[in-house]
């Protein structure tokens, strides 16, 4: 795994968008895997800030999110649909058809996480996936347990997930218990994995990110059996 450790959290984020910048200059049919959650919003605002500037074009872009909240419609102002809409591809050129997130209302979610794993494989598969942290060391809404699904299904979330999360919510009665998310083997499939922390509140699972033992307790040390990791931290982040 390679470590980028940035001044702040705007140097993260220029990092972050410069990598992306590049792959899609490059390929611009390219399939990017995006992520939801505070961490990679100045990202999100550094790349509809490139495409603004003429530097890149998302037109021809696909992109696949990580999770959902279940159940959760995707115009509810809390849903991670509304979300990306709101933080980036309101802000750039990309073809909304083009956009996928885990439907939050399926009616047989095992059936739609097949449909979503299916559909990532028809595409050519992700060429780029974007990361956050959970405080616990999840990954999407793959928590900590001593098993983990592969594909794309419904999760319970753990109580200090929903503790961090109500932060966005009116309360914490409120945060949905449950998300759809892709699983380890959704994620491991991506070519290439940008992870992105910042904040002394991931210290713990960044420096669990650099041992040589992988586990189920911390999702994210998965990563490091992965061929192609950038873990693009800031200072508070790698140091505590
Ligand atoms: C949520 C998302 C994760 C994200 C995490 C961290 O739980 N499901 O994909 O990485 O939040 O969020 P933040 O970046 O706000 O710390």
């Amino acid at each position: 795994m390679k470590i980028i450790v940035c001044e702040n959290y705007d140097e993260m984020s220029k990092v972050g968008a410069d990598i992306i910048a590049e792959l899609v200059a490059e390929k611009p049919d390219c399939i990017l895997g995006l992520a939801t959650g505070s961490t990679p919003v100045g990202m999100y605002k550094e790349l509809a800030a490139k495409n603004k500037a003429g530097e890149i074009t998302f037109k021809d872009v696909t992109s696949f999110n990580l999770d959902e909240y279940y159940p959760l419609a995707p115009d509810h102002d809390q849903s991670y649909r509304y979300f990306m809409n709101h933080n980036l591809f309101d802000h750039i050129d990309i073809d909304k058809t083009r956009t996928h997130v885990p439907d939050g209302l399926a009616e047989d979610p095992a059936l739609m996480g097949k449909n979503y794993d299916a559909a990532i494989t028809a595409a050519g598969g992700i060429d780029l996936q974007v990361l956050g942290l959970g405080p616990n060391g999840h990954i999407a809404f793959n928590e900590p347990e001593k098993e983990l699904y592969v594909g794309t299904h419904l999760t319970s979330l753990t109580d200090s997930t929903i503790e961090a999360n109500s932060r966005f919510f009116a309360s914490k009665s409120d945060v949905p218990t449950k998300a759809v998310t892709m699983g380890i083997g959704s994620i491991m499939q991506a070519r290439k994995i940008i992870v992105l922390a910042s904040g002394k509140g991931k210290h713990y699972v960044v420096e669990k990110m650099q041992d040589d033992r992988i586990t189920t307790e911390v999702p994210a040390t998965l990563l490091k059996v992965h061929p192609d990791v950038t873990l693009i931290c800031d200072k508070d982040a790698y140091n505590g």
